[in-house]
Order: structure tokens, then C-alpha cells, then sequence
């Protein structure tokens, strides 16, 4: 099976977040491992969406945010809780959607390129783990509806991967 982002153009997000939703869950059935599920969720999640020019995952280790599996450039490897755009949302606890990120004070720029970003924290019983990032180098690329979606396949990975990490 391959995953082709000719397969979404993302016109109908919902309808393609669903399909996103059945493809990552069809991808991390059977498996555990949470290094192998969050480099085949980041591979699958930036085949898919357009526009993106990083996807990946920093989890939690010694009380701050390190780097994991990603797709994109090479990326800033340590986030103390607090800083950035990831580190402000795993902090806050919430999804952070940020249209332009050079408005945001302390954003960590990993790719001259990025414009916009969103950031999921990965919550897992009560417990931050982590958080789900991409970048855009379009402004304004993310929206309510990539907020539901991104956070639907945040908690897909959370369900079926052994985090303690
Ligand atoms: N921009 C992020 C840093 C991580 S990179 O985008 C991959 C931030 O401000 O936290």
C-alpha cells in the first residue's frame, strides 16, 4: 500500500482528515513501539497535507521537550517547557494555531521557510507527553478544522503506543 498526497487535496478537510484518521489508524494497528508509530504518523501526516514543510514529534524527557521522529528539515533538538511555540502549548496544555509565526514572541525557527504553525500536546492519561508540530511556509495555513484533525490523529497515536517514554 502507498501513501501518495495525490490521494488528499485537503478541499473537503473534514472528509480528508477522516481518511487520514483511517489510514493512520489502519498504520499503527497491531504495533506499540511509540518511536515506530510516531515516525510512520509523521511520514503519513506530511505525505498527506499540503503545504507543510515539517511534521513531527517532540516528546517530553527530564522535563523538557526533545526532539522524535519527524519529516523536514533538521530541527532544533531540546525545548524547555515555556518556550517556543511547542514549548508554549505543551506548558498550556492546549493546541496552539499561530498564522504568523514571526508575530509570535519566542518562536524557535527551525526553517527560515516556515510562515505558520500548529501544535498539539500529546495528553495521555492526565500526562503531558509530548506534542505533534507542524510547520507551513504559507500564512494562515492551519485552521479550526486541521485543529480537530491533527488532534484526532494526536490521540490515534497516544491510544495505541506504549508512551512511557
Ligand atoms: N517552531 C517551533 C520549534 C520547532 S520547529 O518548528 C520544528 C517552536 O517555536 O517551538
Amino acid at each position: 500500500m502507498s501513501y501518495t498526497g495525490s490521494r488528499y487535496d485537503f478541499h473537503d478537510k473534514h472528509a480528508d482528515y477522516a481518511r487520514l484518521a483511517q489510514e493512520l489508524a489502519a498504520l499503527l494497528a497491531g504495533e506499540s513501539d511509540p518511536v515506530a508509530n510516531a515516525a510512520n504518523a509523521a511520514a503519513l501526516i506530511f505525505d498527506a497535507l499540503p503545504e507543510v514543510n515539517w511534521a513531527g514529534f517532540y516528546f517530553l524527557k527530564g522535563g523538557e521537550l526533545i526532539v522524535g521522529p519527524f519529516q523536514g528539515k533538521p530541527a532544533c533538538v531540546r525545548i524547555a517547557l515555556g518556550r517556543g511555540v511547542c514549548g508554549t502549548a505543551a506548558a498550556q496544555r492546549r493546541t496552539l494555531v499561530v498564522p504568523d509565526v514571526h508575530q509570535f514572541p519566542g518562536h524557535i525557527a527551525c526553517d527560515a521557510a516556515s510562515r505558520s504553525e500548529i501544535v498539539v500536546p500529546l495528553i495521555h492519561h492526565g500526562q503531558l507527553k509530548g506534542v505533534l508540530d507542524l510547520d507551513s511556509p504559507q500564512p494562515a495555513r492551519f485552521d479550526a478544522e486541521d485543529r480537530v484533525g491533527l488532534n484526532a490523529a494526536a490521540d490515534l497515536l497516544l491510544q495505541s503506543s506504549d508512551l512511557a517514554l
